[in-house]
């Protein structure tokens, strides 16, 4: 079956059930997405389909239907996306783990809703949970993303 993710296609030969996590880590070496608890509840895993948060390590890859955009996607270390100019900004990594999921969720709301007010943040991140207990810094972070992205603009 094939499989694009960040604008590559891939040829890939793995039962469809297969959850699109390992496909992503294992078959074709994008590490840079998390498995945390494996079933839809911590965030760690989150990818894009066509631009929209979803949870790789419950999405069988046989129903993956569009484009898919990993953390790898997002930028490079020489050319940082936005949202990860301000996550750097803001220092909001501790041990890193969740950061990931947490910076696709952000970037899916930001593409959504430009301007979240604390409440739209909250809730748009609730699914992301941070062991490090780092979520003032997000909240703070995708408010500086926010203004970044209107002055790009
Ligand atoms: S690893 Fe997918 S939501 Fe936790
Ligand atoms: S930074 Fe450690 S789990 Fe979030």
């Amino acid at each position: 079956m094939k499989l694009t993710v960040n604008k590559v296609e891939h040829e890939i030969d793995v039962n469809p059930e297969m959850p699109l996590l390992w496909v992503l880590r294992d078959v074709i070496g994008l590490t840079g997405t998390k498995f945390g608890c494996g079933i839809a509840a911590c965030g760690a895993c989150t990818v894009h389909l066509d631009g929209k948060p979803i949870r790789s390590c419950v999405t069988p890859v046989g129903d993956v239907e569009g484009a898919v955009t990993t953390i790898e996607g997002m930028g490079t270390p020489a050319s940082l996306g936005m949202v990860q100019k301000a996550w750097l900004k803001h220092q909001v990594a501790q041990c890193g783990y969740c950061q990931s999921g947490q910076i696709m969720s952000a970037s899916a709301l930001l593409e959504e809703n430009p301007e979240p007010t604390d409440a739209d943040i909250d809730e748009a991140m609730s699914g992301n949970l941070c062991r490090c207990a780092t979520y003032p810094r997000i909240r703070a972070a995708i408010h500086e993303a926010s203004k970044m992205l209107k002055e790009d603009a």
